[in-house]
């Protein structure tokens, strides 16, 4: 039975992720753009940190799975949202659907997990988009933010890490289903 994990990160939270779970299962972690070796792949977990409400990497992992027998699709997105607030999970789930040809739609099983953001490491290109979300959010009441950016404009200009491996026992229980 073939299973990959496949990440796409920018900053490392979805690699820290995707590395400890390797360690745990003893399955192979590959990052996104190597994903060529999902030959054969039944069973993917994907991580992919979440950027302006989009998972980034999925689109195209995805791609190369839909000609795989994938018959377990476990997509995990990263995000410094808390997936616990029921407005940011079903935000993640259409993005997800949306994201994936149809022959896996319908097969994947979601599980969001919290990232981490350090605003002083941002490349230039993020550390702009950033600022632009921040602006255009910043005036607005808390109760008129999207749930997803709440998080980012209290983040914003510091550094949070809410990466949290035991949040990886939700993923070995899916994978022994
Ligand atoms: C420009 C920018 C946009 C972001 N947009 C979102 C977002 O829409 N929702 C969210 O939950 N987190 C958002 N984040 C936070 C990232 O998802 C978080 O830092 C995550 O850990 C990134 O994963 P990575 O470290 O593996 O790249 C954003 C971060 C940046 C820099």
């Amino acid at each position: 039975m073939g299973r990959l994990i496949i990440y796409a990160s920018r900053y490392g939270a979805a690699k820290r992720y995707a590395e400890e779970l390797s360690a745990r299962t003893g399955i192979p972690a590959v990052s996104f753009e190597r994903a060529k070796r999902s030959e054969g792949c039944e069973t993917a977990v994907f991580f992919g940190g979440v950027y302006a409400g989009n998972v980034y990497g999925l689109r195209k992992a995805a791609r190369r799975l839909a000609r795989q027998p994938v018959r377990s699709l476990i997509v995990a997105p990263v995000g410094i949202a808390d997936p616990a607030d029921a407005a940011v999970a079903e935000s993640l789930r259409v993005g997800i659907g949306r994201a994936l040809p149809q022959n896996l739609r319908g097969k994947e099983k979601i599980v969001p997990l919290r990232g981490s953001l350090d605003c002083s490491r941002l490349g230039f290109f993020h550390r702009t988009l950033l600022k632009l979300l921040y602006k255009s959010m910043k005036n607005k009441r808390e109760e008129e933010l999207p749930a997803e950016m709440r998080a980012l404009v209290q983040v914003y200009g510091r550094a949070e890490d809410f990466v949290d491996f035991s949040a990886l026992e939700k993923i070995d229980a899916l994978l022994h289903v």
